[in-house]
């Protein structure tokens, strides 16, 4: 399995997330981020093209080295200067206050204590800051939702951590966010991986 998780599973991961209707996403919400950011997850960066000028300083977190390091390249390409840090979003190495925006796409399904994680999200956003998110989770359809319980136990080791039945939205409010400009959506493909969570939050 370290192979796998080491070598393997980062260039799956890097190949799906390449997806032209998840660039819709990206292009929405990294495009809306501004000041300093700090990107959890930021994984082999695919979000870095679509910053804009008013993202003064970009920090990426993510506990992958591999997928730091693919990152870094991906940074160059994209002419960003991006500060990186190797950890989890459950201890965000970062004082209080200190971040404008912090952006979370496809990443919220893979953290072991994502209630943990939105307390740290929290607790480094300046007052007034806003958490940007594009998630996949939890389908409102009954039929879905149950095959979304049944895979998560299968799925969940062949795929970095990731659960299907996060309820995204919930998970958000319950971290004390105000949820704004908030979507939700199937994309195509199987529902049980496309309903797509999508906006911005602010402390409340
Ligand atoms: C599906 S990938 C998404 C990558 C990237 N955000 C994107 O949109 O392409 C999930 C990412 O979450 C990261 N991750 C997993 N556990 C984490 C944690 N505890 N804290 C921060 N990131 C984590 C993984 O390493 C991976 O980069």
């Amino acid at each position: 399995m370290g192979f796998y998780c080491q070598r393997v599973f980062p260039r799956l991961l890097n190949f799906a997330m390449r997806n032209r209707e998840l660039a819709r996403y990206r292009r929405r919400i990294v495009g809306a981020a501004q000041g300093e950011v700090l990107e959890i997850g930021i994984g082999s960066g695919l979000n870095l093209p679509f910053y804009p000028a008013s993202a003064a300083r970009v920090v990426g977190l993510d506990p992958a080295p591999e997928l730091i390091r693919m990152a870094r390249a991906a940074a160059v390409r994209a002419g960003r200067e991006v500060e990186f840090l190797t950890g989890s979003a459950e201890a965000i190495p970062l004082a209080d206050a200190s971040v404008d925006t912090v952006v979370t796409t496809w990443t919220l399904c893979s953290i072991d204590d994502p209630a943990v994680a939105l307390r740290e999200m929290r607790r480094v956003l300046k007052p007034g800051g806003r958490l940007l998110f594009a998630e996949h989770g939890l389908a409102p359809d009954p039929g879905v939702r149950r095959w979304q319980h049944r895979l998560t136990p299968l799925w969940r080791p062949i795929a970095g951590g990731c659960r299907l039945d996060r309820p995204i939205a919930e998970l958000i409010r319950a971290g004390g966010f105000e949820l704004k400009d908030f979507s939700a959506e199937y994309l195509r493909g199987p529902k049980v991986m496309t309903y797509i969570y999508a906006g911005s939050a602010e402390a409340g």
